[in-house]
């Protein structure tokens, strides 16, 4: 009687421990993820109703691997010149002037240090698909809509390779996009072995 009470109580102790390392690896990379930020910026009043490109802010998706988070000196192009006052538009006038970082914002998407993502690579994408790059709300849904940031979508190895599969045989670069004209075997799938998304 007494090792089958342990067997089991070890099985159930593997069990949760399981789960907890699991939890762990989700941590900050779950759908629905919206944590308040310091500051209640608004995507939904800035790239909605006012229309400024994403891209005013997050350059660096264009050209890195990282979309990035603006400076308060960004932010101070415009609110530099507007009338509209408040306390939070004060808050990062302030953190401008002296010259210190905006603020510490809640990073809301998260994939874990062991994969590699680059955003100019999909940004600037021209699979045929994608005549003008992978579009953001592919990705990250209606931000335009939002007066808080969403993680919108899983962000999950499924997902990713969902995308890739759908769009196998993307050829990854003009070199091959030429070879394909030349040949009629079909090209192996883009972003689908391992060695594209972990080091
Ligand atoms: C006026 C500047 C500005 C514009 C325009 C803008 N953003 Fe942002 N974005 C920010 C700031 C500031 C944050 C950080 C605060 C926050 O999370 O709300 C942010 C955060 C984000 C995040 C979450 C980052 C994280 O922590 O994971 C995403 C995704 C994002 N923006 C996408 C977009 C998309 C897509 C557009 C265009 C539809 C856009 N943004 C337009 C300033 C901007
Ligand atoms: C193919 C999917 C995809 C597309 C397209 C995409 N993103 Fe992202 N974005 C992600 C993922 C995945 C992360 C999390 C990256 C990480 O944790 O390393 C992310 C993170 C971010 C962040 C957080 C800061 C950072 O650099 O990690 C911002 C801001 C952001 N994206 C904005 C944008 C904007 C703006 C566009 C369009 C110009 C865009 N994204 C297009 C998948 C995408
Ligand atoms: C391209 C111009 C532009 C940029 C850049 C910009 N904003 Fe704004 N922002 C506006 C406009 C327009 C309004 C609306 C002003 C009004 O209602 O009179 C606004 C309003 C706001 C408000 C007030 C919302 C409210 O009514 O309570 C906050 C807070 C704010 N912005 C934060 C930021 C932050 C933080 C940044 C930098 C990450 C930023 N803005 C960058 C144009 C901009
Ligand atoms: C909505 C579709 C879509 C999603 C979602 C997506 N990708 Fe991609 N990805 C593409 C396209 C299209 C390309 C080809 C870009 C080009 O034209 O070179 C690509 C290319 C890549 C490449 C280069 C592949 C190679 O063989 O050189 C990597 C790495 C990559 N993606 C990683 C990721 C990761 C990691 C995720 C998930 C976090 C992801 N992608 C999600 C559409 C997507
Ligand atoms: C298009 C990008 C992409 C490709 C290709 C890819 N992975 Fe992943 N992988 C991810 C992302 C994103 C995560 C983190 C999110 C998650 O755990 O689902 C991940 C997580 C993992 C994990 C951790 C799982 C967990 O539950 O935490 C393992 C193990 C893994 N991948 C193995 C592989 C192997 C083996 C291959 C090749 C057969 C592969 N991956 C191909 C994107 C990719």
């Amino acid at each position: 009687m007494r090792p089958l009470i342990i067997l089991i109580g070890l099985v159930i102790a593997v069990l949760l421990v399981a789960t907890g390392v699991k939890r762990l690896f989700r941590m900050g990379m779950q759908q629905g993820y919206a944590p308040a930020q310091p500051i209640a910026f608004s995507h939904k009043l800035h790239a909605g109703d006012n229309k400024i490109p994403c891209l005013y802010c997050h350059y660096g998706a264009r050209t890195s691997r990282h979309a990035g988070i603006p400076s308060s000196s960004v932010c101070m192009n415009c609110h530099g010149l507007l009338e509209k006052q408040t306390v939070e538009i004060e808050q990062f006038k302030e953190a401008a002037q002296l010259d210190r970082p905006l603020v510490a914002w809640t990073k809301v998407h998260n994939l874990p240090d062991f994969v590699y993502f680059n955003h100019s690579r999909h940004v600037l994408s021209r699979a045929p698909e994608f005549p003008s790059g992978v579009p953001c709300q592919s990705c990250h849904g209606p931000v335009e809509t939002m007066a808080r940031i969403e993680q919108v979508t899983e962000l999950t190895m499924g997902w990713c390779l969902t995308c890739h599969r759908e769009h196998a045989g993307v050829p990854t670069n003009t070199l091959e996009r030429a070879a394909k004209r030349f040949s009629e075997r079909p090209k192996p799938a883009t972003g689908l072995d391992c060695a594209s998304c972990h080091y």
